[in-house]
């Protein structure tokens, strides 16, 4: 038996999109910018596309809608593309919980003389909006906080956070990358400027993302050339794998009601089944929460470690994809930074562990992962630390 629980790293692409792509591909295949009937075809494609995506988050038009590669690249452009209009360094601010594909871009404008500040967090992983209210300065141009975190699932007051920023002036990116698809999301009654979505977490294929940008922002472009999506991204639009996020997009608008709400059970019943389970915590906030998202930390007595990643690989033998929080680099475990940032300590933060649910899961799949999660927990409880690290590769 084979249980896929890792909804948050990627999702399985639906028959849906897959036929998108693929008529796409056989059909319309011409370039969008070609005013003959090839191109065309391939333009109608396109903005269907643009039309199915703005839909599912309420864009007020199709074209506050940028096609990207990606989350990564969405992000990259809300960031970059605010900071780039500036001629000297000015300053932004962040959460302590954000994704890389936020913090990495923000790192390097540090490098480039950019003061930054990163909001604390609670130990639910919770931004306090008084802390951005406080950390608001006359040079901050721009505010980007996580709506739904990827590591311990963590929603934030998005709303709030964005009425904030706008009574400063500034603007308000969201990286909404694990919260499209699965909770209802309205980008103008939120009030965001920027909102960063992913293709492949919402069963569309890997390679697409767009960026919201709210009529009346200017951003400058990454990439220069042709002048495609409304110039803020020039190469010509990979259609097929649009195709397939636009319908990936149409059908999470459709089933979100009662998708939420089956996750949900679904969480639940998993965070309830792993309750007795003695050193086990779970991370994050439970109440603010993304549908389909359990985590824990596994808490170690002295002297043992149960690595997170240990824990993954036993569940994979046992036929469960799950995934863990700790990044490893050159062999040495290093504890994730979020559950850092929530206060955990480095001990126990190398034992998180995630397992997201999606689309395919059912409650037989939730019930058999949780009795062989506890097994492995109990057999690896006593292991010395010198033998559990030897593990890592
Ligand atoms: C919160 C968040 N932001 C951004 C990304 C990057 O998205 P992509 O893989 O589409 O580049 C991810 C991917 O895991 C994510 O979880």
């Amino acid at each position: 038996m084979q249980i896929y629980l890792d909804y948050s790293a990627t999702t399985p692409t639906s028959p849906e999109a897959l036929a998108a792509m693929q008529a796409a591909l056989n059909q319309q295949w011409g370039n969008p910018s070609s005013l003959h009937m090839w191109g065309q075809r391939a333009a109608t494609i396109l903005e269907t596309a643009r039309m199915q995506v703005a839909d599912l988050i309420h864009a007020p038009t199709p074209e506050s809608i940028v096609f990207t590669s990606g989350g990564t690249e969405a992000d990259n452009m809300a960031i970059m593309g605010v900071a780039r209009q500036y001629r000297h360094p000015q300053h932004l601010i962040i959460s302590s919980v954000e994704h890389s594909a936020v913090a990495e871009p923000v790192k390097l404008l540090e490098q480039w003389g950019w003061q930054v500040t990163r909001l604390p967090v609670d130990n639910k992983g919770r931004v306090n909006p008084l802390d951005l209210q406080a950390a608001l300065q006359d040079n901050t141009v721009l505010v980007s906080v996580i709506y739904g975190q990827s590591e311990v699932g963590t929603v934030q007051p998005i709303e709030e956070l964005a009425k904030i920023t706008h009574g400063s002036g500034v603007l308000f990116h969201t990286d909404a990358v694990q919260a499209i698809g699965r909770l209802p999301i309205d980008v103008q009654k939120m009030h965001v400027d920027l909102l960063t979505v992913s293709s492949h977490k919402i069963y569309g294929p890997q390679g697409a993302g767009a960026l919201y940008i709210s009529p009346g922002v200017e951003l400058l472009p990454l990439m220069v050339g042709g002048g495609q999506e409304m110039g803020l991204r020039s190469g010509t639009q990979a259609i097929s794998v649009i195709a397939g996020f636009g319908m990936a997009a149409e059908l999470a608008l459709q089933e979100m009601p009662t998708e939420t709400q089956r996750l949900i059970e679904l969480r639940d019943s998993l965070f309830c089944q792993l309750a007795n389970v003695s050193n086990l915590i779970p991370t994050g906030d439970l109440i603010q929460r993304l549908p389909h998202h359990v985590s824990f930390c596994l808490k170690n007595a002295d002297g043992e470690i149960l690595s997170g990643r240990s824990i993954v690989r036993q569940m994979n033998l046992a036929g469960i994809g799950i995934s863990a929080g700790a990044a490893c680099s050159s062999g040495k475990l290093s504890p994730s930074g979020v559950l850092m940032a929530m206060g955990y300590e480095d001990k126990t933060a190398l034992g998180a562990i995630r397992l997201t649910m999606g689309r395919c899961t059912k409650q037989a799949d939730v019930d058999w992962a949780a009795i062989v999660l506890i097994q492995i927990i109990e057999r690896f409880k006593g292991m010395k630390l010198s033998v559990a690290s030897s593990q890592v590769s």
